[in-house]
Protein backbone atom coordinates (compact mmCIF):
# COMPACT_ATOMS: atom_id res chain seq x y z
CA UNK A 1 0.00 0.00 0.00
CA UNK A 2 1.30 3.37 -0.98
CA UNK A 3 1.86 6.13 1.63
CA UNK A 4 -1.29 8.13 0.29
CA UNK A 5 -3.38 5.39 0.19
CA UNK A 6 -2.33 4.71 3.60
CA UNK A 7 -3.36 8.19 4.57
CA UNK A 8 -6.89 7.64 2.72
CA UNK A 9 -7.38 4.50 5.15
CA UNK A 10 -6.10 6.23 8.16
CA UNK A 11 -9.04 8.70 7.41
CA UNK A 12 -11.83 6.64 7.65
CA UNK A 13 -10.82 5.03 10.98
CA UNK A 14 -13.06 5.49 14.09
CA UNK A 15 -10.28 7.05 15.61
CA UNK A 16 -10.17 9.94 12.62
CA UNK A 17 -13.77 9.86 12.80
CA UNK A 18 -13.91 10.67 16.96
CA UNK A 19 -11.47 12.86 16.78
CA UNK A 20 -13.34 15.17 14.23
CA UNK A 21 -16.96 14.46 16.02
CA UNK A 22 -14.93 16.15 19.56
CA UNK A 23 -14.15 19.18 17.33
CA UNK A 24 -17.30 19.94 16.38
CA UNK A 25 -19.03 19.03 19.93
CA UNK A 26 -16.58 21.66 21.68
CA UNK A 27 -18.73 22.60 25.02
CA UNK A 28 -18.27 26.57 24.14
CA UNK A 29 -19.35 26.38 20.45
CA UNK A 30 -22.58 23.78 21.35
CA UNK A 31 -23.24 26.33 24.69
CA UNK A 32 -23.12 29.38 22.19
CA UNK A 33 -25.25 27.45 19.74
CA UNK A 34 -28.16 26.13 22.44
CA UNK A 35 -28.18 30.07 23.52
CA UNK A 36 -28.20 31.03 19.91
CA UNK A 37 -30.81 28.82 18.96
CA UNK A 38 -33.15 29.75 21.93
CA UNK A 39 -32.20 33.68 21.59
CA UNK A 40 -32.79 33.75 17.84
CA UNK A 41 -36.05 31.92 18.66
CA UNK A 42 -37.43 34.76 20.69
CA UNK A 43 -36.28 37.04 18.24
CA UNK A 44 -37.98 35.45 15.68
CA UNK A 45 -41.15 35.19 18.14
CA UNK A 46 -40.79 39.26 18.86
CA UNK A 47 -40.64 40.23 14.93
CA UNK A 48 -44.35 37.84 14.10
CA UNK A 49 -46.09 39.91 17.95
CA UNK A 50 -44.99 43.17 16.62
CA UNK A 51 -47.27 44.76 15.48
CA UNK A 52 -46.11 47.96 13.50
CA UNK A 53 -47.92 51.12 13.67
CA UNK A 54 -46.45 54.04 11.18
CA UNK A 55 -47.41 56.53 13.57
CA UNK A 56 -44.89 55.43 16.24
CA UNK A 57 -42.39 55.33 13.63
CA UNK A 58 -40.10 58.44 14.84
CA UNK A 59 -40.41 56.99 18.45
CA UNK A 60 -38.80 53.54 17.12
CA UNK A 61 -36.30 54.98 15.44
CA UNK A 62 -35.49 57.13 18.40
CA UNK A 63 -35.32 54.22 20.63
CA UNK A 64 -33.37 52.49 18.11
CA UNK A 65 -30.55 55.25 17.90
CA UNK A 66 -30.85 55.42 21.73
CA UNK A 67 -30.30 52.02 22.59
CA UNK A 68 -27.21 52.06 19.93
CA UNK A 69 -25.47 54.32 21.75
CA UNK A 70 -25.37 53.09 24.72
CA UNK A 71 -24.33 49.77 22.99
CA UNK A 72 -21.15 51.61 21.76
CA UNK A 73 -17.73 52.39 23.84
CA UNK A 74 -18.11 48.96 25.75
CA UNK A 75 -15.49 49.12 28.63
CA UNK A 76 -13.56 45.62 28.64
CA UNK A 77 -13.35 44.30 32.25
CA UNK A 78 -9.90 42.58 33.25
CA UNK A 79 -12.08 39.15 33.32
CA UNK A 80 -12.89 40.03 29.13
CA UNK A 81 -16.34 41.01 30.56
CA UNK A 82 -17.72 43.79 28.62
CA UNK A 83 -19.65 46.95 30.06
CA UNK A 84 -22.02 48.97 28.28
CA UNK A 85 -25.33 50.88 29.70
CA UNK A 86 -27.72 49.23 27.93
CA UNK A 87 -29.50 47.49 30.63
CA UNK A 88 -30.48 51.17 31.61
CA UNK A 89 -32.20 51.17 28.17
CA UNK A 90 -33.26 47.51 27.59
CA UNK A 91 -35.11 47.23 31.42
CA UNK A 92 -37.35 50.48 30.84
CA UNK A 93 -37.90 49.51 27.17
CA UNK A 94 -39.28 46.08 28.67
CA UNK A 95 -41.78 47.91 31.13
CA UNK A 96 -42.86 50.86 28.46
CA UNK A 97 -43.33 48.21 26.03
CA UNK A 98 -42.89 44.83 26.67
CA UNK A 99 -40.02 41.81 25.85
CA UNK A 100 -40.72 41.67 22.21
CA UNK A 101 -40.27 44.68 21.50
CA UNK A 102 -37.51 45.54 23.96
CA UNK A 103 -36.12 42.50 22.46
CA UNK A 104 -36.56 44.18 19.15
CA UNK A 105 -35.01 47.02 20.01
CA UNK A 106 -32.03 45.28 21.48
CA UNK A 107 -31.05 42.89 18.60
CA UNK A 108 -31.15 45.93 15.92
CA UNK A 109 -29.20 48.12 18.42
CA UNK A 110 -26.62 45.04 18.33
CA UNK A 111 -26.71 44.67 14.73
CA UNK A 112 -25.45 48.44 14.02
CA UNK A 113 -22.83 48.40 16.59
CA UNK A 114 -21.72 45.70 14.84
CA UNK A 115 -21.58 47.41 11.58
CA UNK A 116 -19.71 50.26 13.31
CA UNK A 117 -17.64 48.12 15.65
CA UNK A 118 -17.02 45.14 13.36
CA UNK A 119 -17.56 42.33 16.22
CA UNK A 120 -17.62 39.79 13.72
CA UNK A 121 -20.89 37.29 13.21
CA UNK A 122 -20.06 34.86 15.98
CA UNK A 123 -20.27 37.72 18.58
CA UNK A 124 -22.86 39.44 17.43
CA UNK A 125 -25.61 35.94 16.84
CA UNK A 126 -24.19 35.23 20.63
CA UNK A 127 -24.66 39.05 21.84
CA UNK A 128 -28.24 39.63 20.48
CA UNK A 129 -29.10 35.95 21.90
CA UNK A 130 -28.48 36.27 25.10
CA UNK A 131 -29.83 40.02 25.40
CA UNK A 132 -32.80 38.35 23.84
CA UNK A 133 -33.19 35.78 27.09
CA UNK A 134 -32.15 37.99 29.77
CA UNK A 135 -34.67 40.65 28.70
CA UNK A 136 -37.55 38.04 27.99
CA UNK A 137 -36.93 36.26 31.63
CA UNK A 138 -36.34 40.06 33.47
CA UNK A 139 -40.09 40.63 31.57
CA UNK A 140 -41.40 37.24 32.55
CA UNK A 141 -40.47 38.27 36.08
CA UNK A 142 -41.81 41.34 35.93
CA UNK A 143 -45.15 40.85 35.33
CA UNK A 144 -45.40 37.91 37.40
CA UNK A 145 -44.77 40.56 40.80
CA UNK A 146 -46.47 44.04 39.62
CA UNK A 147 -49.67 44.58 40.97
CA UNK A 148 -51.23 46.86 38.03
CA UNK A 149 -52.03 45.70 34.42
CA UNK A 150 -51.40 49.51 32.87
CA UNK A 151 -48.43 51.41 32.93
CA UNK A 152 -45.67 51.73 35.82
CA UNK A 153 -47.09 52.69 38.96
CA UNK A 154 -43.96 53.76 40.87
CA UNK A 155 -45.26 53.16 44.81
CA UNK A 156 -47.30 49.48 43.87
CA UNK A 157 -44.64 48.63 40.60
CA UNK A 158 -41.25 49.23 42.20
CA UNK A 159 -40.67 45.84 43.49
CA UNK A 160 -41.38 44.31 40.78
CA UNK A 161 -38.72 46.29 38.65
CA UNK A 162 -36.18 46.05 41.44
CA UNK A 163 -36.66 41.87 41.36
CA UNK A 164 -36.71 42.10 37.28
CA UNK A 165 -33.28 44.37 37.49
CA UNK A 166 -31.86 41.62 39.46
CA UNK A 167 -33.23 38.86 36.98
CA UNK A 168 -31.50 40.54 34.20
CA UNK A 169 -27.84 40.89 36.14
CA UNK A 170 -28.02 37.69 37.47
CA UNK A 171 -29.12 35.85 34.11
CA UNK A 172 -26.62 38.08 31.94
CA UNK A 173 -23.84 37.36 34.57
CA UNK A 174 -24.09 33.44 33.96
CA UNK A 175 -24.98 33.38 30.49
CA UNK A 176 -21.98 36.25 29.19
CA UNK A 177 -18.85 34.57 32.43
CA UNK A 178 -20.28 30.78 30.47
CA UNK A 179 -19.41 31.48 27.58
CA UNK A 180 -15.87 33.23 28.77
CA UNK A 181 -15.48 31.05 31.35
CA UNK A 182 -15.95 27.39 28.00
CA UNK A 183 -13.80 29.78 25.66
CA UNK A 184 -10.71 30.91 27.57
CA UNK A 185 -11.06 27.66 30.32
CA UNK A 186 -11.20 29.31 33.21
CA UNK A 187 -13.63 28.20 36.19
CA UNK A 188 -16.68 29.42 35.96
CA UNK A 189 -16.92 30.68 39.69
CA UNK A 190 -13.78 32.43 39.20
CA UNK A 191 -15.22 34.02 36.07
CA UNK A 192 -18.69 35.02 37.81
CA UNK A 193 -17.09 36.24 41.05
CA UNK A 194 -14.13 38.16 39.25
CA UNK A 195 -14.51 42.20 39.45
CA UNK A 196 -18.07 41.03 40.73
CA UNK A 197 -18.30 44.49 43.31
CA UNK A 198 -17.39 47.18 40.20
CA UNK A 199 -19.99 45.36 38.05
CA UNK A 200 -22.69 45.28 40.53
CA UNK A 201 -22.12 49.11 41.68
CA UNK A 202 -21.81 49.45 37.58
CA UNK A 203 -25.83 47.96 37.42
CA UNK A 204 -27.27 49.27 40.45
CA UNK A 205 -26.18 52.75 39.72
CA UNK A 206 -28.22 52.20 36.07
CA UNK A 207 -31.51 51.07 38.22
CA UNK A 208 -32.66 54.26 38.59
CA UNK A 209 -31.59 56.08 35.78
CA UNK A 210 -34.14 53.03 33.95
CA UNK A 211 -36.81 54.73 35.96
CA UNK A 212 -35.99 58.05 35.09
CA UNK A 213 -36.25 56.79 31.73
CA UNK A 214 -39.89 55.40 32.30
CA UNK A 215 -41.43 58.38 34.05
CA UNK A 216 -39.70 60.91 31.46
CA UNK A 217 -41.04 58.75 28.74
CA UNK A 218 -44.58 58.80 29.89
CA UNK A 219 -44.69 62.60 30.96
CA UNK A 220 -43.11 63.54 27.35
CA UNK A 221 -41.58 60.52 25.31
CA UNK A 222 -38.82 63.17 23.70
CA UNK A 223 -37.34 64.50 26.74
CA UNK A 224 -35.41 61.15 27.97
CA UNK A 225 -32.94 62.73 25.73
CA UNK A 226 -31.76 64.75 28.48
CA UNK A 227 -30.59 61.58 30.36
CA UNK A 228 -27.98 60.87 27.56
CA UNK A 229 -25.35 63.22 29.07
CA UNK A 230 -25.81 62.44 32.47
CA UNK A 231 -25.59 58.75 31.06
CA UNK A 232 -22.31 59.20 29.06
CA UNK A 233 -21.33 61.46 31.60
CA UNK A 234 -21.34 58.01 34.41
CA UNK A 235 -20.01 55.46 31.43
CA UNK A 236 -17.11 57.63 31.15
CA UNK A 237 -15.92 58.29 34.57
CA UNK A 238 -16.48 54.42 35.25
CA UNK A 239 -14.24 53.75 31.75
CA UNK A 240 -11.75 56.49 33.32
CA UNK A 241 -11.47 54.49 36.79
CA UNK A 242 -11.29 51.03 35.42
CA UNK A 243 -8.26 52.65 32.83
CA UNK A 244 -6.48 54.10 36.05
CA UNK A 245 -6.76 50.91 37.61
CA UNK A 246 -5.60 48.93 34.75
CA UNK A 247 -2.62 51.41 34.07
CA UNK A 248 -1.55 51.24 37.91
CA UNK A 249 -1.20 47.32 38.08
CA UNK A 250 0.66 47.39 34.16
CA UNK A 251 2.83 50.07 35.52
CA UNK A 252 3.95 48.29 38.60
CA UNK A 253 4.02 44.83 37.34
CA UNK A 254 6.51 46.73 34.78
CA UNK A 255 8.44 47.92 37.63
CA UNK A 256 8.54 44.55 39.06
CA UNK A 257 9.83 42.71 35.88
CA UNK A 258 12.65 45.74 35.73
CA UNK A 259 13.43 44.49 39.39
CA UNK A 260 13.77 40.88 38.37
CA UNK A 261 15.61 41.41 35.02
CA UNK A 262 18.35 43.41 37.43
CA UNK A 263 19.36 39.65 37.92
CA UNK A 264 19.65 37.63 34.85
CA UNK A 265 18.81 34.86 37.02
CA UNK A 266 15.56 35.86 38.75
CA UNK A 267 14.05 37.30 35.52
CA UNK A 268 10.31 36.26 35.17
CA UNK A 269 10.64 35.07 38.37
CA UNK A 270 7.60 36.73 39.55
CA UNK A 271 5.32 36.05 36.27
CA UNK A 272 5.85 31.89 37.64
CA UNK A 273 5.60 32.82 41.22
CA UNK A 274 1.88 34.14 40.17
CA UNK A 275 1.30 31.39 38.33
CA UNK A 276 1.86 29.03 41.05
CA UNK A 277 -0.19 30.85 42.83
CA UNK A 278 -2.69 30.62 40.92
CA UNK A 279 -2.62 27.06 40.96
CA UNK A 280 -2.76 26.75 44.63
CA UNK A 281 -5.86 29.21 44.89
CA UNK A 282 -7.69 27.50 42.48
CA UNK A 283 -6.87 24.04 44.19
CA UNK A 284 -8.30 25.83 47.35
CA UNK A 285 -11.23 26.96 45.53
CA UNK A 286 -10.25 30.46 46.34
CA UNK A 287 -12.56 33.49 43.85
CA UNK A 288 -13.06 36.85 43.80
CA UNK A 289 -11.44 39.09 45.10
CA UNK A 290 -9.27 36.79 47.66
CA UNK A 291 -7.94 35.54 44.06
CA UNK A 292 -7.43 38.01 42.16
CA UNK A 293 -5.74 39.83 45.22
CA UNK A 294 -3.42 36.86 45.27
CA UNK A 295 -2.14 36.54 42.12
CA UNK A 296 -2.18 40.19 41.60
CA UNK A 297 -0.07 40.82 44.15
CA UNK A 298 2.60 37.37 43.94
CA UNK A 299 2.84 38.70 40.18
CA UNK A 300 4.97 42.47 42.21
CA UNK A 301 6.12 40.62 45.54
CA UNK A 302 9.48 41.51 45.39
CA UNK A 303 9.26 45.14 44.25
CA UNK A 304 10.89 45.93 47.35
CA UNK A 305 14.24 45.08 46.01
CA UNK A 306 13.97 47.99 44.39
CA UNK A 307 16.27 49.53 47.48
CA UNK A 308 18.63 46.96 47.53
CA UNK A 309 21.69 47.67 45.43
CA UNK A 310 23.41 45.58 42.51
CA UNK A 311 26.53 44.94 45.41
CA UNK A 312 23.75 43.32 47.43
CA UNK A 313 21.29 41.75 45.21
CA UNK A 314 24.46 40.17 42.69
CA UNK A 315 26.76 39.07 44.91
CA UNK A 316 27.55 35.37 44.85
CA UNK A 317 29.29 35.25 48.42
CA UNK A 318 27.11 35.06 51.20
CA UNK A 319 26.01 38.16 52.79
CA UNK A 320 27.25 39.91 55.72
CA UNK A 321 24.76 40.55 58.40
CA UNK A 322 24.49 44.21 57.74
CA UNK A 323 24.29 43.26 53.52
CA UNK A 324 21.62 40.47 55.16
CA UNK A 325 19.73 43.26 57.07
CA UNK A 326 19.21 45.32 53.27
CA UNK A 327 18.27 42.41 51.78
CA UNK A 328 15.30 41.19 54.26
CA UNK A 329 14.07 45.33 53.84
CA UNK A 330 12.69 44.48 50.89
CA UNK A 331 9.67 43.36 52.08
CA UNK A 332 8.47 46.20 54.13
CA UNK A 333 9.69 48.68 51.18
CA UNK A 334 7.61 46.68 49.07
CA UNK A 335 4.52 47.07 51.76
CA UNK A 336 5.40 50.93 51.69
CA UNK A 337 4.70 51.72 48.00
CA UNK A 338 2.01 49.03 47.66
CA UNK A 339 0.14 50.45 50.60
CA UNK A 340 -0.20 53.87 48.85
CA UNK A 341 -1.94 52.41 45.66
CA UNK A 342 -5.94 51.82 46.29
CA UNK A 343 -5.71 48.84 43.65
CA UNK A 344 -2.71 46.69 45.78
CA UNK A 345 -3.88 47.93 49.74
CA UNK A 346 -5.29 44.36 50.79
CA UNK A 347 -2.46 42.85 48.76
CA UNK A 348 0.37 45.01 50.63
CA UNK A 349 0.54 42.74 53.24
CA UNK A 350 1.28 39.58 51.95
CA UNK A 351 4.21 41.24 50.48
CA UNK A 352 5.22 42.57 53.69
CA UNK A 353 4.80 39.26 55.32
CA UNK A 354 5.67 36.69 52.52
CA UNK A 355 9.21 35.91 54.30
CA UNK A 356 7.41 35.54 57.44
CA UNK A 357 8.02 31.66 58.68
CA UNK A 358 4.78 29.37 60.28
CA UNK A 359 7.31 29.00 63.34
CA UNK A 360 7.17 31.90 63.54
CA UNK A 361 11.10 32.68 62.91
CA UNK A 362 10.72 34.28 60.04
CA UNK A 363 10.49 38.24 58.98
CA UNK A 364 9.98 41.35 59.62
CA UNK A 365 7.30 40.74 62.42
CA UNK A 366 7.85 37.23 63.40
CA UNK A 367 4.21 36.52 62.97
CA UNK A 368 3.16 32.85 63.29
CA UNK A 369 1.25 30.54 61.72
CA UNK A 370 -2.45 31.38 61.05
CA UNK A 371 -1.29 35.24 62.33
CA UNK A 372 0.52 35.29 58.76
CA UNK A 373 -2.22 36.09 56.32
CA UNK A 374 -3.21 33.12 54.01
CA UNK A 375 -1.84 34.87 51.04
CA UNK A 376 1.00 35.63 52.55
CA UNK A 377 1.27 31.76 53.44
CA UNK A 378 1.02 30.59 49.39
CA UNK A 379 3.03 33.55 48.31
CA UNK A 380 5.73 32.20 50.64
CA UNK A 381 5.64 27.91 49.13
CA UNK A 382 5.13 29.48 45.68
CA UNK A 383 8.48 31.95 45.68
CA UNK A 384 10.47 29.02 47.69
CA UNK A 385 9.71 26.75 45.25
CA UNK A 386 10.62 29.09 42.46
CA UNK A 387 13.47 30.22 43.57
CA UNK A 388 15.10 26.36 44.37
CA UNK A 389 13.98 25.16 40.44
CA UNK A 390 15.69 28.26 39.36
CA UNK A 391 19.23 28.33 38.98
CA UNK A 392 21.12 31.04 40.91
CA UNK A 393 23.97 33.59 41.04
CA UNK A 394 25.71 30.74 44.00
CA UNK A 395 23.76 27.52 42.81
CA UNK A 396 22.40 25.78 40.26
CA UNK A 397 18.95 24.71 40.22
CA UNK A 398 17.23 21.56 42.25
CA UNK A 399 14.95 19.03 40.51
CA UNK A 400 11.83 19.11 40.58
CA UNK A 401 11.83 15.78 43.22
CA UNK A 402 14.11 17.26 44.95
CA UNK A 403 12.46 20.96 45.83
CA UNK A 404 9.43 18.87 46.38
CA UNK A 405 11.13 17.17 49.21
CA UNK A 406 12.29 20.39 50.58
CA UNK A 407 8.66 21.81 50.52
CA UNK A 408 7.76 18.65 52.22
CA UNK A 409 10.93 18.67 55.04
CA UNK A 410 10.28 22.18 55.95
CA UNK A 411 6.12 22.02 56.37
CA UNK A 412 5.47 22.70 59.74
CA UNK A 413 8.19 24.53 60.51
CA UNK A 414 9.40 27.34 57.44
CA UNK A 415 5.83 26.88 55.52
CA UNK A 416 2.29 26.20 56.25
CA UNK A 417 2.04 22.35 55.96
CA UNK A 418 -2.05 22.13 54.42
CA UNK A 419 -0.75 24.43 51.45
CA UNK A 420 2.73 22.06 50.87
CA UNK A 421 0.59 19.28 51.19
CA UNK A 422 -1.65 21.21 48.34
CA UNK A 423 0.67 22.41 46.55
CA UNK A 424 2.33 18.69 46.20
CA UNK A 425 -0.47 17.35 44.75
CA UNK A 426 -0.20 19.89 42.36
CA UNK A 427 3.09 19.36 41.29
CA UNK A 428 2.88 15.36 40.95
CA UNK A 429 -0.42 16.04 39.05
CA UNK A 430 2.18 18.02 36.66
CA UNK A 431 4.84 15.17 36.54
CA UNK A 432 2.34 12.45 36.21
CA UNK A 433 1.31 14.39 33.12
CA UNK A 434 4.24 15.05 31.68
CA UNK A 435 5.40 11.52 32.05
CA UNK A 436 2.12 10.48 29.94
CA UNK A 437 3.03 13.11 27.39
CA UNK A 438 6.79 11.99 27.15
CA UNK A 439 5.41 8.02 26.77
CA UNK A 440 3.00 9.20 24.02
FE1 LIG B 1 11.02 38.29 48.49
Amino acid sequence: MSKKEHRKTDQLTAGFLLNKFKISINPALAYQLIINCIGLFLIFKAVTNFEFQAEMLWIYIFWAIFSTLTEMKPITMPNNDQLTISFAVHISALILFGAPTAILISTVANIFTDITGRRGLKKLFFNISQYAITIYLAWLVYQLFRWNTGPLQLKTDAPAMIISCLVYVVVNFILVSTVISLSQGTKLLRQLTSDLMLELIHFASLVPVSLLIVILYNYEPVSIVILLLPLAMAHFSFENYMNLRTETRKTIEALADIIDQRDSYTAEHSQRVAHYCSMIADELGLFGNSYETLVTTARVHDLGKVSVPDSILLKADSLTPEEQSVMDGHAEVGFKILSNLNFYKYGALYVQYHHERYDGKGYPKRLKGPDIPLGARILAVADSYDAMTSDRVYRKALSREHAIKELVENAGTQFDPVIVNVFVNILQREKALDKKNEDT
